[in-house]
């Protein structure tokens, strides 16, 4: 009977959503302009895209997603109903005020609520906020609903001197993200600025759009993310994430523009995501443990990548990321590890697999000996140990002859690397070349290119 009782009550609870919040479920995420804009030809690679829309732009997947999400969203109104806007602290959407002081008192407000509470951001307006920071730990759960756009200042002094970030989300527990709308970074001002883009100005960080800081119990779905200023968003110190349909774009130029980075997190899932950046679509660095992408499409930018790690002579480990189901056009990296020479540390048990690659420069890279700096890097003889890594169906084309690198330490070797039904040819119908140097190899099934 209380069964009964409970089914029903999400019954109507959910008809009610649905009847009542249509916009969960047709946000703006249907609209491919944005890629479109930073240079992702969707009429080159048709394939792509068709598979795009069946499994993220189609409107029942949307629907069922966020019919989903209204359960738990509700399960949540069901004991509370409490919802803030911000608009209610004063926040005006008109994309010229700062609302930066109308955000910071509505999550004080939501955190300080005994009940679960939805923070919500009215669509059809654009917020301009500065540095933003909301922090927990909080009474109870929270659900941060954007409807609307999120916009970055673009006055960089507005971001202090050493402004790490734009909105930071410090030590939250049960936190939900999520809403159909749009967090853009603005960035341009910063690319301009990059060292990377302007070799006469200093090297210095530019802000990382949204970061996650210490937090446990994170979803984060259903959000467009345009044009940061650097990252456009990172996990860092995290423990049980769930990412999902989340869209990253920014142009094809924009120094260090990663779309979601990954570092010092536990147990982070990520799936159906559709990222073109001028970065790592996915970058997954030191202290994280048990990453899964899965779902992920990936170009224009550099791929998806393990590192770098092991700068400065650092130490670094990396085990049990699995990479399933991802298709990468335009890329300059496929599946890619890099580290830096000099370093110490592991990284192992890693899977990448059903992997479709379309005129990328390198499909399957290992680099030990990574050097992103303007002085050479000279050799040195201690190195992160690369260990059980498993390449499981891999098909497509590479832009560049060598499809295949495995150019391990010299003074610690890869070992028990796989390729396993590994297919790739020359862009074109070109010849592909595999290169493995200090690496303990085995090929399974069909491999092609091989080793000598
Ligand atoms: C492997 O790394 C060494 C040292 O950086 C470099 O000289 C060599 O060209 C690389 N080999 C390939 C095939 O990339
Ligand atoms: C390569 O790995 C296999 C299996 O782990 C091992 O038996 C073999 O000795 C290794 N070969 C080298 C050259 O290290």
């Amino acid at each position: 009977m209380a069964l009964h009782t409970k089914f029903f009550a999400h019954l109507i609870v959910t008809f009610l959503f649905l009847v009542s919040c249509p916009s969960a479920f047709h946000g703006d995420l249907h609209d491919h302009s944005d890629i479109q804009q930073t240079g992702y030809d969707s009429e080159a690679y048709p394939s792509f895209l068709s598979t795009v829309d069946g499994s993220q732009f189609d409107n029942s997947m949307m629907f069922e997603a966020g019919a989903s999400d209204g359960l738990t969203k509700l399960s949540r109104l069901e004991s509370s109903g409490r919802i803030i806007n911000v608009d209610r602290f004063g926040a005006k959407g008109n994309g010229a005020e700062d609302d930066s002081n109308a955000f910071q008192s509505a999550w004080r407000e939501a955190c300080l609520s005994t009940v679960a509470v939805t923070l919500v951001v009215s669509q059809g307006k654009d917020y301009l906020l500065k540095p933003v920071k909301f922090s927990g730990p909080c009474k109870s759960e929270i659900t941060v609903q954007i409807n609307g756009v999120l916009l970055a200042s673009d006055d960089r002094s507005d971001y202090g001197r050493d402004g790490r970030q734009w909105i930071r989300f410090d030590s939250v527990q049960g936190l939900i993200v999520e809403g159909g709308g749009v967090i853009n970074g603005r960035g341009n001002i910063w690319w301009q600025n990059s060292c990377k883009i302007n070799k006469a100005l200093p090297c210095k960080d530019a802000p990382t759009a949204v970061i996650f800081y210490n937090c446990k119990n994170l979803v984060v779905q259903n959000l467009r993310f345009q044009d940061a200023q650097q990252i456009h968003m990172a996990f860092e110190k995290c423990i049980n994430v769930q990412a999902s349909n989340l869209i990253v774009t920014a142009p094809e130029e924009s120094p260090n523009t990663d779309g979601i980075h990954v570092t010092n997190t536990q147990n982070i899932q990520i799936s159906g995501c559709t990222i073109g950046t001028g970065d790592d679509c996915i970058s997954i660095v030191s202290g994280s443990q048990n990453v899964q992408a899965t779902d992920i499409t990936c170009g224009p930018g550099h791929g998806i990548s393990i590192g770098s790690l092991g700068s400065e002579n650092s130490e670094a480990h990396v085990s049990d990321v699995t990479v399933h189901g991802a298709r990468l056009s335009g890329t300059t990296n496929g599946v890619r590890i890099k580290t830096w020479q000099g370093a110490a540390g592991s990284v192992s048990n890693i899977k990448f697999q059903n992997i479709q690659v379309h005129d990328v420069q390198n499909p399957i890279i290992i680099d030990q000996n990574y050097c992103d700096q303007s002085t050479p890097c000279t050799q040195q003889h201690t190195a992160i140990q690369i260990s059980n890594v498993l390449y499981q169906n891999i098909y497509g084309t590479s832009a560049s002859a060598a499809a295949i690198n495995l150019n391990c330490s010299k003074s610690f070797p890869c070992r028990g690397i796989v390729l396993q039904n590994v297919n790739l040819v020359g862009e074109g119908g070109g010849a592909a070349k595999a290169s493995c140097n200090n690496v303990n190899l085995s090929n399974v099934g069909l491999v092609s290119p091989r080793c000598a």
